[in-house]
C-alpha cells in the first residue's frame, strides 16, 4: 500500500516536511507519496475534501489553516478541542465510503518529546513569551507535564488575560476526559516574583532584526531558552543569540519539528520513525 500524504499551507515553497517524512518512509520501509500542496483559503474546504475522497490518508496542516481546517472534520483530539487548532489530520473510512476525518495537533507532544532529554518539566516555572496560535498549540502539552507554574508574558499584555481566561474554567469533561477540573497553574507575569528554568519563545519577535524583549526577566546562567522557531545549519535564532548572553543552555525549534512530524508519521502509519534527523540530513549548505 502507498499512503497518499501531504502539507498544505499559504506559503508552502519552504516546507521542510516532504525531506522529513519521505526520511522517515525511507527508514521504516513505507511506501508514502508525500506532497507540499499549495492551498489558499478561498479553496480550503473543498481542498480537504478532494484530498481525502481521492485516496487521502494524511495532511499536517500549517499556516494559516491550523484553525479553519477544523470546519471540514468529523472529530478531533482532547488536545485540538482545547486548543482550537490542528496541524495533523487523519483519514478514517466512514459509512458508505465517506472519509471520515479526525484532526490531532502533534506540536505540542512533539515539543514535549524533544525537551525530555533537555529539561525536566516537572515542578519547575515554565516562561513562555508570546499570546499567539504557537504559545496556545503548546500550553495543554506542558501542563500535562506538571510544572510548577506557567507564566506568560506578551508584548500586547491584554492578550496574556485572554489566555489565561480561555483555559481558566477548562473542564476535563469537555474533552471526553475523567469529569473535574485541570488544575490550573497559569499566571501573568506581574503576578510572578520567582526565578524562571526555561523560557519558550513563541513568537515572532526577531523575525526581522535582532530579538529584543520589553522587560528584564529574572533568569540566571541555570535557565534554560528554547526557540519553536529554527535556523539552519550555520547561525542561531535571534532569539537564541540574545539568549546566550544569560546562559549556555539554548536549543531551537528543529527537534520539535522533527517529533511533530514523527507523530504525525505515527498517527497515520502505526509505524514510529527514528527522529535522529540532523540539519544537515536537511539543509543543503
Ligand atoms: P503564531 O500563530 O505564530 O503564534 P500570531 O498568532 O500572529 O502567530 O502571534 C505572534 C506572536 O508574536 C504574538 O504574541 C505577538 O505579540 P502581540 O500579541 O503583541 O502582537 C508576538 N510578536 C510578533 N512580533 C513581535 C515583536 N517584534 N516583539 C514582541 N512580540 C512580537
Amino acid at each position: 500500500m502507498k499512503y497518499k500524504l501531504g502539507v498544505i499551507g499559504d506559503p508552502i515553497d519552504h516546507s521542510l516536511s516532504p525531506k522529513i517524512h519521505n526520511l522517515f518512509a525511507k527508514q521504516t520501509g513505507i511506501n508514502i507519496d508525500y506532497q507540499a500542496y499549495h492551498v489558499l483559503s478561498e479553496n480550503l474546504d473543498s481542498f480537504i475534501k478532494d484530498f481525502f475522497k481521492n485516496g487521502g490518508r494524511g495532511l499536517n496542516v500549517t499556516l494559516p489553516h491550523k484553525i479553519n481546517c477544523l470546519r471540514s472534520v468529523w472529530g478531533s483530539s482532547a488536545n485540538v478541542t482545547r486548543i482550537g487548532a490542528a496541524n495533523t489530520l487523519k483519514y478514517s473510512s466512514g459509512a458508505w465510503g465517506d472519509p471520515k476525518i479526525k484532526a490531532d495537533s502533534t506540536d505540542g507532544p512533539g515539543l514535549i518529546e524533544d525537551l525530555k532529554n533537555k529539561f525536566k518539566l516537572s515542578s519547575a516555572n515554565v516562561l513562555i513569551l508570546g499570546a499567539g496560535g504557537s504559545a496556545l498549540s503548546i500550553i495543554p502539552s506542558i501542563e500535562e507535564c506538571s510544572p510548577e507554574n506557567i507564566i506568560l508574558d506578551n508584548r500586547s499584555q491584554e492578550k496574556i488575560q485572554s489566555i489565561i481566561d480561555r483555559f481558566d474554567n477548562d473542564d476535563k469533561s469537555n474533552y471526553g476526559l475523567l469529569p473535574g477540573k485541570i488544575p490550573h497553574k497559569i499566571v501573568h507575569i506581574d503576578n510572578f516574583d520567582g526565578e524562571i528554568d526555561l523560557v519558550i519563545n513563541a513568537t515572532s519577535a526577531g523575525f526581522s532584526g535582532p530579538f529584543k524583549w520589553h522587560r528584564e526577566l529574572n533568569v540566571n546562567s541555570k535557565t534554560v531558552f528554547y526557540d519553536l522557531s529554527y535556523s539552519n545549519n550555520k547561525e542561531k535564532t535571534p532569539f537564541l543569540e540574545w539568549a546566550s548572553q544569560y546562559s549556555d543552555n539554548y536549543y531551537d525549534g528543529f527537534g520539535m519539528l522533527i517529533n511533530q512530524a514523527a507523530l504525525s508519521f505515527t498517527l497515520w502509519t502505526g509505524s514510529s520513525p527514528d527522529t535522529e534527523i540532523t540539519k544537515a540530513d536537511l539543509f543543503d549548505d
